[in-house]
């Protein structure tokens, strides 16, 4: 007898590391462009293949720049672009960056239970291709 392959649950169990970065309206007008691309500074400099994908709103407009360590199930607002380098090491498995974590808010846990429940959010990405 063959087990059958479960695409659905494979996908959701990929090791992809992802940093999801807010660019929708009002986390852009707050700055989150710069936070996106001071990311992709450091993870350049770093020769890490953590990636940082364009998102598109996680409905935490009012508390922007908002972004999501997707593989850290972290979630982040009012993110400046100087936190970059202690979020990079975050995602690189260090500790979170305390005075900006909101991974315990109301929105945080509705956003990992979609991820628990196999959402991924690069597939509602402003930078798919
Ligand atoms: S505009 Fe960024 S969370 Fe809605």
């Amino acid at each position: 007898m063959t087990r059958e392959t479960n695409l659905v649950f494979e996908d959701f169990r990929a090791d992809d590391r992802i940093i999801h970065v807010c660019v929708n309206v009002d986390c852009a007008m707050r700055g989150s462009e710069a936070v996106r691309d001071r990311l992709r500074a450091v993870l350049d400099e770093t020769g890490s293949d953590i990636e940082v994908n364009d998102y598109i709103c996680f409905a935490a407009c009012e508390q922007g720049p908002n972004l999501l360590i997707e593989h850290q199930r972290a979630f982040y607002s009012e993110v400046r672009p100087q936190d970059a380098e202690a979020i990079v090491e975050h995602a690189e498995g260090g500790g979170a960056v305390e005075a900006i974590d909101r991974s315990d808010s109301f929105i945080a846990r509705k956003i990992f239970n979609m991820l628990d429940a196999g959402f991924k959010p690069g597939d509602l990405s402003l930078s798919a291709e």
